[in-house]
């Protein structure tokens, strides 16, 4: 997979060089380039925002140089055999970054970043690149940061473990939280690892069992415990098809319970546990 990402803080992208991404990069699994948006400004001061029309704070991102930088990173990526980009645009004003999202970009075999300082680009580049190539602007949550650049590194570490061969255990993302799956729709419940007492705290005993029945029905009612304490809003979207006899007999314990249309709702009645 080819990666451009277009910056004012190429050295925001520092991490892009270390653990599972490095890694990825290192091996040749993922073609990372970063430029330096004022490479593409032709003034003493290599200005690349402006005040907004109509008013209002803030600064907004200039024409010129983004479009002459996605030109050359594109005709760059061209010639050396690179096809089917995909531009990605991080906005607070976007579509939520999911998993899902994640995998369907991993499908693609190119993506550019233009991840942006102030109020954001002028957007006729949005929608000049748009005529060209699939865009996706995208949101990493519903808070505002100073800009895209850590957006592109959530996007990337999100979107690289996926890649194939990236995960030494292809096994790993199965029962990750938000794949798809016997899980799906539920968080992840705790993990433990060696030693068997820590500070007096000793581990689950299921989990010494060696009873896989056992553990996959613990593991399964501590999701649901974590997901209806900290994700109320998935156990309500959840087709009730997915939870069997035990699963509603753990719902019901933690205060929800089937409504009119099936799906899971808290039970007012329910005292909090
Ligand atoms: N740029 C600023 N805030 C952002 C957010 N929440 N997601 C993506 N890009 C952003």
């Amino acid at each position: 997979m080819r990666l451009d990402v277009v910056t004012i803080f190429p050295e925001y992208l520092e991490p892009l060089n270390v653990s599972l991404v490095g890694k990825a990069r290192a091996r040749g699994q993922l073609d990372v380039r970063v430029h330096d948006l004022r490479d593409w400004t032709y003034d003493r001061h290599n200005t690349v925002d402006d005040t907004p029309y109509g008013g209002g704070p803030g600064m907004v991102m200039k024409t010129e140089p983004w479009g002459a930088a996605l030109d050359d990173a594109l005709a760059d990526g061209y010639e050396h055999g690179a096809h089917g980009p995909v531009l990605v645009v991080p906005t607070p004003s976007g579509r939520p970054f999911t998993q899902e999202l994640a995998v369907e970009l991993s499908e693609r075999p190119w993506l550019v970043f233009t991840p942006a300082r102030y109020e954001g680009i002028d957007r006729r580049v949005v929608d000049e690149y748009a005529t060209r190539m699939p865009v996706y602007e995208v949101s990493i949550g519903d808070y505002v940061l100073a800009g895209g650049e850590a957006a592109v590194l959530v996007i990337t570490e999100a979107v690289a473990r996926l890649l194939p061969g990236v995960l030494g255990n292809a096994e790993s993302h199965r029962d990750d939280s938000f794949a798809p799956g016997a899980m799906a729709g539920l968080l992840e419940g705790p993990v433990y690892t060696k030693p068997p007492e820590w500070r007096d705290r000793g581990i689950p005993e299921v989990l010494l069992s060696g009873h896989h029945g056992k553990i996959a029905r613990w593991r399964r009612d501590e999701a649901l415990r974590r997901t209806t304490a900290n994700r109320p809003d998935l156990i309500e979207r959840c087709d009730p098809a997915v939870f069997d006899k035990k699963d509603r007999e753990m719902l019901s314990i933690l205060g929800w319970r089937p409504g009119a249309d099936g799906r899971f709702g808290r039970n007012p009645e329910a005292v909090e546990e």
